[in-house]
C-alpha cells in the first residue's frame, strides 16, 4: 500500500501541504447515497494511501462523511476544504460556523466562496476581506473561491485576499467544451484562456486546485475524459502551474487507479 503514496505539494503560499490528488466528496451524495460511515472509511483508506486533502461543501451533503473520517485520525493530518454559496460576510460566517459544527472540528483549512461568477467579483472581494480577519482566530487557515470563469480567475489572481482558487482545468479541446457544456461548464472565455489565467494566478502565489479533470462524470452522455482517465489525469498532473486536483471518487479502487496515474506523471 505504501508503494502508492502520492507526492505532497505546497498549495501556493498558504503554507498548507496537500497531496497532488485531492478527494472530491460530491459523489457521496445522490444517486449513490453512500453512508457517512462508508464514505468516512473510504476517506480514511485514501488517507492511508497518502491522500491528505479532502474537498467538501456546505451543499454536497458530505460533511457527515468527512466528520466521520476526522474522528479517526489526528486533525492536523488532513487538509479540509469546504465552501459556501453565501453572498455576504454575515451569511458566510453563519455557514462557516455551521460547517465547523457539521464537520465537528475547531478549524477549516480552506474556506471557499462557491461558484463565483463574473458578475460578482467586487462583491466576493468584499466578503473575502471580512473573512480574512478570521485567519487571525485560526478558525480558517486559507480563503479563496471556486469558479468556472476565466475572467474571475484572471482578476482575483491580483487580489491579496485570495489564497486559493479552485477552477476548471482539463485536457478537453475547445470543441469538446462547446459540445459538453453540461459537464464542463466554462462560464466565459476559452479553455486556452483559462490556462493562461491559471498561469497568472499561480505566478501570483495563489494555490491552484484543478477540477473537472475527468469532465465531471462517466455517464453515457459524458465527454470521454473519464473513460480515458489515465491520459486526462496525467496531462493535468504534469502542469507546473497546477498545485493539486480534486477528483470525484466513489470507491477505493478509483483512488488507487488515479494515484497510480499521478505517480506515473510525476516520477
Ligand atoms: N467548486 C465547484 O464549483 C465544484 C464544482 C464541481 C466539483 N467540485 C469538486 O470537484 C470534485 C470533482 O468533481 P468534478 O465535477 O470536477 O468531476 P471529475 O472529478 O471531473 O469527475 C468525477 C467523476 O469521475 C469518475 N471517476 C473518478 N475516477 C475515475 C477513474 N479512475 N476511472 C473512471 N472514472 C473515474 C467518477 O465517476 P464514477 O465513480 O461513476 O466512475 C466521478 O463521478 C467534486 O467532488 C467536488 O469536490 C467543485
Amino acid at each position: 500500500m505504501t508503494m502508492l503514496k502520492v507526492p505532497i505539494v505546497n498549495l501556493g503560499t498558504t503554507g498548507l501541504k496537500v497531496s497532488k490528488l485531492g478527494f472530491g466528496t460530491f459523489d457521496f451524495g445522490e444517486p449513490l447515497n453512500i453512508s457517512p460511515k462508508e464514505g468516512g472509511q473510504i476517506l480514511i483508506d485514501s488517507y492511508q494511501l497518502g491522500v491528505n486533502f479532502w474537498d467538501t461543501s456546505d451543499d454536497y451533503g458530505s460533511h457527515p462523511h468527512v466528520a466521520s473520517a476526522l474522528k479517526q485520525i489526528p486533525r492536523k493530518e488532513v487538509v479540509v476544504s469546504t465552501k459556501t454559496s453565501a453572498k455576504s460576510s454575515k451569511e458566510a460566517i453563519k455557514s462557516l460556523n455551521n460547517s465547523l459544527k457539521e464537520l465537528d472540528t475547531d478549524y477549516i483549512d480552506i474556506f471557499l466562496l462557491h461558484y463565483v461568477k463574473s458578475d460578482w467579483i467586487k462583491g466576493c472581494r468584499q466578503v473575502l476581506k471580512e473573512l480574512d480577519a478570521l485567519k487571525a482566530t485560526r478558525t480558517i487557515k486559507a480563503i479563496g473561491l471556486s469558479t468556472h470563469s476565466v475572467t474571475v480567475v484572471r482578476e482575483v489572481s491580483q487580489f491579496e485576499e485570495v489564497d486559493v482558487i479552485m477552477t476548471i482545468c482539463c485536457s478537453a479541446s475547445q470543441a469538446m467544451i462547446n459540445k459538453f457544456r453540461d459537464y464542463i461548464p466554462l462560464e466565459d472565455g476559452s479553455i486556452e484562456e483559462m490556462f493562461q489565467a491559471i498561469k497568472l494566478a499561480h505566478r501570483s502565489g495563489k494555490g491552484v486546485i484543478a477540477m473537472k479533470v475527468l469532465g465531471g462524470g462517466v455517464g453515457s452522455a459524458a465527454p470521454l475524459l473519464g473513460k480515458n482517465y489515465r491520459a486526462s489525469i496525467k496531462s493535468i498532473a504534469k502542469l507546473d502551474f497546477i498545485d493539486t486536483m480534486v477528483i470525484g471518487m466513489r470507491n477505493l479502487d478509483e483512488v488507487k487507479k488515479n494515484l497510480k496515474v499521478i505517480l506515473s506523471a510525476v516520477l
